[in-house]
């Protein structure tokens, strides 16, 4: 299989996506990731550029990411495509927005930063009140209508929240593409809390975010070399302690598929469990390592040997 071919489904829109897509929050955000210090606008331009070499079509951002940076970066760098990519951004739901007319309004300052006339897929970013769902999921119809938008999805919506989501939009005749929310060998809770059974029922593509724990899951971080910043207060010596022996177990699995690194296993295992993990990469290195997760699997027993270490790891059922 090469890499190009290594595609799925976005939901039941009849877009093609790879089975991996960049994550670009790191691509302008200098509060958790440090853009600018360590990592410049050309890494990340180059980290585009291998992610398209890899046959990569697939690409996150939000209007929140470096408060608008992340959008323009990407808009800036968008024209180096030789072929048509699936881009995706998202609305956040801030407190003071309260009509429909603010999605609108937020929608076309994404597209003048990305310098896009229609974007592939809109997501809502959270489930935040007090508009309530039903309302949101109208003016992404609206949306859509209006033909800026060509497909719709949410974010960090629970089951029954996704649930009020699709079913509004399909009163409108549009499918709900896509629910993005945390899921890595780290975090596991869509599989026991219902949500990846429910995206599997109704067609929804589950997006999956933070994949490689935020870096925990690349094998680099360990309690000697503790993660720099803010991350280090979540992802802390006791976490990374926990964590080092599933890593031991990506690093041996990776060796019996002719050296892939723990990064490309733990994608590959989202892969398998039916999710679209988007890595975030912030230099050519990363995007290139991220890109091989494509065009081969993990066999049934790999999967089931991964899903004990995750367990032990994070506990049961967490
Ligand atoms: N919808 C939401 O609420 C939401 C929330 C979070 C993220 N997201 C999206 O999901 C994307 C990915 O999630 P994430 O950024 O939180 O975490 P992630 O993809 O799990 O981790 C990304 C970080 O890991 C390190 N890394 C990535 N690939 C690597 C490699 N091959 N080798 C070594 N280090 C590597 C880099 O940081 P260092 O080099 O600094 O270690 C990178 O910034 C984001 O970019 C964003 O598009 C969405």
């Amino acid at each position: 299989m090469s890499t190009t071919q290594d595609t799925t489904m976005l939901g039941k829109t009849g877009i093609q996506i790879t089975s991996i897509g960049t994550g670009t929050w790191q691509w302008g955000d200098t509060m958790l990731w440090g853009f600018g210090r360590g990592y410049q606008e050309a890494d990340v331009r180059e980290a585009f550029e291998v992610s398209l070499q890899l046959g990569i079509n697939f690409f996150d951002t939000a209007e929140m990411y470096g408060s608008g940076r992340s959008e323009r970066l990407l808009g800036s760098f968008l024209p180096l495509a030789q072929a048509p990519l699936v881009v995706a951004s998202k609305f956040m739901p801030y407190p003071w927005r309260l009509t429909k007319k603010t999605l609108l309004n937020a929608l076309q300052s994404s597209l003048k930063r990305l310098n896009l006339e229609r974007i592939d897929l809109y997501q809502m970013h959270w489930p935040f009140p007090p508009v309530p769902i039903e309302t949101w999921s109208e003016a992404l119809a609206d949306a859509i209508g209006q033909g800026l938008v060509r497909a719709v999805g949410v974010s960090n919506y629970d089951e029954a929240q996704m649930r009020r989501s699709y079913s509004t939009l399909a009163k409108r005749g549009v499918p709900l593409a896509s629910n993005q929310v945390h899921y890595s060998l780290l975090n596991r809770k869509v599989e026991f809390n219902g949500l990846l059974k429910a995206c599997q029922e109704l067609g929804i593509t589950l997006i999956a975010y933070s994949p490689l724990e935020k870096g925990v899951l690349t094998g680099k971080y360990t309690p000697d070399k503790p993660m720099p910043g803010l991350r280090g207060r979540n992802y802390n010596r006791a976490y990374l302690e926990k964590a080092g022996p599933l890593v031991q177990i990506l690093r041996e699995t990776g060796r019996q598929h002719g050296g892939k690194t723990p990064s490309q296993v733990a994608l590959n295992w989202l892969i398998c469990k039916g999710a679209v993990p988007i890595p975030g990469a912030k230099n050519p290195r990363q995007a290139q390592d991220n890109g091989g997760a494509l065009g081969w699997r993990l066999s049934e027993a790999e999967i089931a040997a991964l899903d004990e270490a995750s367990a032990r790891a994070i506990g049961a059922k967490e």
